[in-house]
């Protein structure tokens, strides 16, 4: 993964650097550095873990200048420490990197012989050497830099910044997005249009395998085969200001509390009073028989979930998978089938391929994507915004239930189409889905039932999910969203899978979270329960008051939630799963937003 930034600018760029990586931060917080040119002389800073701990670093050791790269790491290759952060320094040249470069074994065998070795565990530092070594056979930095991307093989997204060159930045990009920003006599590459927000709205962005050589005041991009091009430039809409908590104690808890007002606000993108209002040309439903659903983590619940709406609703059949393994496996893809590619990023490199493998093979490829101008969304056929709003916690929340609220109105498209929804039942369920904001605004009122119900959560080593139908994948979003930020060890099962095998877990110190609305399976799963509590099973259900009332005062706690049509109950019962994960993490202390070893965006196999 990795985030990274260069400016060639007319004043200081060190504070300009390290702003653009708080932005970037999302894309990974093991360390993080800068390099500068001031006077012809390239320097750096570099610091291991938070980006605090580099601004603390530059306030003692500044590091003056008006032309600079910055990175943000996510470690793939080499432990997170000093020696293996970027910017990697060989000589006169300095890089950073976004990406894998899968042939640095090789390449570091070629420098070996010529009597270079590495002082990083890192693949990167292999292209500041190569450079180098290309540098000191007397080629000028554009050539240098130009030999050495021909030998890289793998993804990445570079900037490359040289001694002596206070007016030279070169980019390019291969498997890793990268715009480039342009500003008055003033340029910047940055992995995302946000991390430039401050400084320009003017955008252009790269394609895969293109390349650029940067000065303040020109660009030259070539594409693959080196031939000079025209990418257009973009006026983007980015609000600069989204890193703002607006008052709450983390980007999660702000994220969560603002789902009633974003699901109101993307309803309102896709539901007018004549119905579901889809982009032309749509996914003609009556013309596939399959549907492929892939992503990854949070996405891909929202992809399951979908999958027991379009079969229950629209008779469809549909397979969803994870992206790191779909296309390994080589499945077979019809003319018959279409593919759906779900992801809030749109960078996910698995996500990405699975769409790849995809091209050319499906009806057509489609996506769900939270950043219209992500490569995901640009490769598809048709990709649908969920609007969810910058997402700035590492846990996905709000991007989970605008995900579903897309694919829950694919469904219905899709069922009206086949014929398997009347009219007036589309009508009736499009004014549920109306009211629903409503419903999760009055739902946050269970807060506290929330928050102090965690904090013995927060005491647990193991915790069970349970859940059936539509609650089945919720049950797993919940045992995903705890493990990740509060690193307690969590497992999901079908309730009805229990009796063959995971019972044996059950003893009085894990807790057993249960999602059940009172549905038409609900008499089931409380079976399940007592199977549970007969084993001395601490059980918090949760569910509606037809539920808490059906199933008596047994459970070990019980909270109780609105009453939704069962359709829509995947959309109010991510609330719980978000809300138990966020308290039990405050309560034990964990960074909520920056968990540890996890980045946003995983722009990596
Ligand atoms: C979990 C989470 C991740 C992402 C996954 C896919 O809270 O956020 O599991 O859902 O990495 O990311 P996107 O949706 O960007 O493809």
């Amino acid at each position: 993964m990795c985030g990274i930034v260069g400016v060639l600018g007319q004043h200081e760029v060190a504070p300009i650097l390290v702003d653009a990586l708080r932005r970037l931060e999302y894309r990974g917080y093991d360390s993080a550095g800068i390099a500068t040119v001031n006077n012809g002389k390239l320097a750096r800073r570099r610091a291991v873990g938070k980006l605090v701990n580099l601004s603390d670093l530059l306030v003692h050791d500044p590091l003056p200048g008006k032309s600079g790269i910055g990175h943000t790491r996510w470690a793939t290759h080499g432990a997170p420490t000093t020696d293996n952060a970027h910017p990697h320094r060989a000589g006169d040249v300095a890089v950073v990197h976004n990406g894998i470069i899968e042939n640095y074994k090789a390449l570091r065998a070629e420098l070996a012989e010529a009597g270079i070795e590495p002082q990083t565990e890192t693949d990167t530092e292999t292209i500041a050497l190569l450079t180098q070594h290309l540098l000191s056979q007397g080629k000028t930095p554009v050539e240098a830099a130009y030999a050495t991307l021909e030998r890289l093989d793998g993804a990445f997204a570079l900037a490359f910044l040289f001694d002596g060159e206070e007016d030279l930045m070169i980019a390019a990009r291969k498997g890793s997005p990268l715009a480039i920003g342009h500003g008055d006599d003033e340029m910047y590459v940055g992995s995302d249009a946000f991390a430039l927000a401050p400084m320009t709205d003017q955008i252009t962005y790269l394609e895969e395998g293109d390349s650029a050589v940067l000065t303040r005041t020109s660009v030259e991009i070539r594409d693959e085969a080196g031939r000079l091009v025209n990418r257009e430039k973009k006026t983007i809409q980015v609000d600069a200001a989204r890193v703002d908590k607006g008052g709450y104690k983390h980007f999660m808890a702000k994220e969560i509390a603002e789902q009633p007002s974003v699901l109101s606000n993307a309803l309102s993108a896709y539901v007018t009073e004549h119905g579901i209002a889809l982009p032309d040309p749509g996914i003609d439903f009556t013309k596939i028989d399959r549907l492929v659903m892939v992503a990854c983590g949070t996405a891909y619940y929202a992809c399951f979930t979908a999958k027991y709406w379009f079969e229950r609703l629209a008779k469809l059949p549909v397979e969803v998978d994870i992206a790191s393994e779909f296309r390994y496996r080589e499945p077979p893809i019809s003319k018959g089938t279409a593919a759906l590619f779900v992801s809030q990023s749109g960078e996910t490199a698995d996500t990405l391929a699975a769409l790849r493998y995809c091209e050319g093979k499906a009806d057509k490829i489609y996506s769900v994507v939270n950043v219209q101008e992500s490569s995901i969304a640009r490769e598809s056929d048709l990709a649908l915004p969920i609007h969810a709003g910058a997402e700035i916690g590492v846990a996905s929340t709000k991007a989970f239930t605008c995900q579903l609220n897309v694919l829950l109105l694919l469904a219905l498209k899709a069922a009206v189409e086949r014929g398997t929804l009347s009219q007036e039942e589309l009508e009736q369920i499009l004014s549920d889905l109306r009211s629903l904001p409503g419903t999760l605004n009055a739902a946050m009122d269970r807060d506290a039932d929330f928050a102090n119900v965690s904090k013995k959560l927060s005491e647990a080593r193991d915790v069970l999910f349970l859940g059936r139908g539509l609650m089945y994948p919720l049950a797993h979003e919940g045992a995903l969203k705890l493990k990740e930020i509060s690193y307690i060890h969590a497992e999901a099962y079908a309730s009805g899978e229990l009796k063959h095998g995971p019972i044996a877990l059950i003893d009085k110190h894990v807790p057993v979270v249960v999602f059940a609305p009172k549905d038409s399976l609900f008499e089931k799963t409380v079976s399940n329960m007592q199977e549970v509590m007969a084993r001395g099973g601490r059980v918090l259900l949760v569910t509606d008051s037809a539920g808490a009332e059906a199933a008596g005062a047994e459970a070990w706690r019980t909270i109780t939630m609105p009453q939704v049509p069962e359709i829509l109950t995947p959309l109010l019962y991510a609330l719980p799963a978000q809300l138990l994960a966020y308290h039990t993490a405050v309560a034990k202390g964990t960074d909520v937003d920056q968990p540890r070893n996890l980045a946003k965006s995983v722009t990596v196999e």
